[in-house]
């Protein structure tokens, strides 16, 4: 791998040299302390499903049970053996030069069962392994205790359609708080709650496979909100003296009305407040956002039916409000979106679709990547953080996902996706420089790992795993080497590849 490495690195750097890479007047200059990092998450890349005493989640159990629920059939039994093979990826991540890894805990690892009733020592002893690793290497470990992999045991008995699932996702983070916490002082709660719930208890794409659009899909994102609500509190009183911070992560990607209409402008709120608001403003604000209650009950009464989407509590909303140090987001891509009613009764029950009436799609002429759905379009990631800036008062903010999928067939030479990082690379250090408060960026992801019900085919990763060899070798993609520039020099600079698109303010 050495071999390849250096390779790259010299025609790299010679490239580099030709084109100017850091022009001193043209380049943006990130401050010393931000996190540049790269993201993981346990059942993509660990392996190992039943090793050293741990117990199912439901995507090894489901995967098992039905394999059609995957594109290819395949499963992450073995992915990218990172359980056997951390040691390795810590070397990669030196290599990088990353300040930061953001990796998640597979919760049946620490506690097979689910609960409490049974501590895991090896699985402990396994992330102490990791933790203790990366802090000798100078890298801050952010640790996600929720990345979809649910006991499965809680799978079975509604999932986070059951409350009970967020007073057991509390004894989870204690545990963990309690295992790790000397060493670990970033935590985030749960990963994605719109992606999650949509997908395993909206359309019952993802294990455990609940169908229910219209309700479901509400009641998940409410006990998610109440367990890492649950979670924060736990910390907060409990381990406080720890001196860490704890924030939730939510996906978001920037709609932009596709026509000045008044309907349009009017979808893109509509947008905002089902896909971003519905959870950022009962942690930073309190309770749902009114504009969501009232398409919600407006449908609902449409169907002949009380509201599908209950207000929290005033007490829920007091315990839910003002539970972050900091806000995670997940951020790919833009949308153009639109008011279409059309979508209206695409399930033959009531749905969120429903609710909002809106339809997306992409511009043809943002870059893609070798996916249609996954397009290059940076100045909505700068609208993105600067409406985070205004709408929630300016918090702390790391982007822990952004990132480009290719195919297998663009090998190592990924140039759309380095030139994708460079450019929302770009857009962040303008909107650092228009207030926002944003503080780290994290690559999605590290490596090519088992991307959901899409398998093996989408390749995000900066370095490629060879998943036909015994070793799962990985060898640096071009997107690396020019990340790992990026970061040895804390700057970025596009002027040699001018970015289409240029940042004329706020689109929002
Ligand atoms: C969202 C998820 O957090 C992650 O697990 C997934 O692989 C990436 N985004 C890419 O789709």
């Amino acid at each position: 791998m050495e071999g390849v490495l250096t390779l790259f690195s010299d025609f790299y750097s010679a490239l580099s040299q030709v084109n100017g890479f850091v022009t001193p007047k043209l380049a943006k200059r990130f401050p010393e302390n931000f996190l540049f990092g790269v993201s993981s998450s346990a059942y993509q890349i660990e392996g190992s499903w039943n090793i050293d005493g741990k117990g199912q989640s439901t995507w090894d159990y489901y995967l098992h049970k039905q394999p059609d629920i995957v594109e290819d059939g395949t499963n992450a039994d073995v992915t990218t053996d990172s359980y056997r093979l951390f040691k390795q990826d810590i070397q990669m991540l030196k290599h990088l030069g990353v300040k930061s890894y953001r990796f998640s805990l597979s919760w049946t690892r620490i506690l097979p069962d689910g609960t409490t009733n049974h501590i895991n020592p090896l699985g402990i002893a396994h992330y102490r392994k990791c933790i203790d690793l990366l802090l000798e290497n100078d890298i801050m470990p952010l640790v996600t205790l929720y990345h979809w992999d649910l006991p499965i045991a809680f799978g079975k008995n509604g999932g986070w359609l059951n409350e009970n699932t967020a007073d057991r996702f509390g004894d989870y983070a204690r545990v963990a708080f309690l295992a790790f916490g000397d060493k670990v002082k970033h935590w985030i709660t749960i990963n994605e709650p719109f992606i999650h719930c949509s997908f395993s208890y909206g359309i019952g794409l993802h294990p455990p496979l609940i169908k229910s659009p219209g309700k479901g899909f509400y009641e998940c994102g409410r006990n998610l909100l109440l367990g890492h609500a649950r979670a924060y509190h736990i910390y907060d009183e409990e381990f406080r003296f720890q001196g860490g911070k704890v924030g939730l992560v939510v996906d978001a990607q920037w709609p932009i009305a596709a026509t000045g209409s008044e309907e349009d402008t009017r979808a893109v709120k509509d947008y905002l407040a089902l896909y971003v608001g519905q959870y950022l403003d009962p942690v930073l604000k309190g309770g749902y956002p009114q504009r969501l209650l009232d398409l919600v009950a407006a449908a609902s009464s449409r169907q002949g039916t009380e509201s599908r989407l209950h207000p929290l509590s005033e007490d829920q909303k007091e315990y839910i409000r003002g539970t972050y140090d900091f806000v995670g987001i997940n951020h790919y891509s833009s949308l153009m979106v639109y008011r279409n009613e059309s979508v209206i009764g695409m399930y033959d029950e009531p749905s969120f679709y429903d609710d909002v009436g809106i339809g997306t799609y992409m511009d043809d002429s943002w870059p893609a990547s070798s996916f249609d759905n996954m397009r290059d379009y940076a100045p909505g990631f700068y609208s993105l953080l600067l409406y985070l800036k205004d709408t929630y008062d300016n918090p702390v903010v790391y982007i822990t996902e952004n990132g480009l999928p290719l195919s297998s067939a663009e090998g190592l030479d990924d140039w759309k996706k380095a030139n994708y990082i460079r450019h929302y690379l770009d857009a962040l250090a303008d909107a650092k420089a228009d207030g926002s408060n944003c503080q780290g960026y994290f690559i999605w992801s590290l490596m090519d790992s088992f991307e959901w019900a899409s398998g093996y085919e989408y390749k995000f990763g900066l370095y490629q795993v060879d998943f036909e060899d015994p070793d799962k070798k990985r060898t640096a993609r071009k997107s690396a080497l020019v990340y790992k520039e990026i970061i040895r020099t804390g700057t970025i600079d596009v002027s040699y590849d001018p970015n289409p698109y240029q940042h004329n303010g706020t689109v929002y």
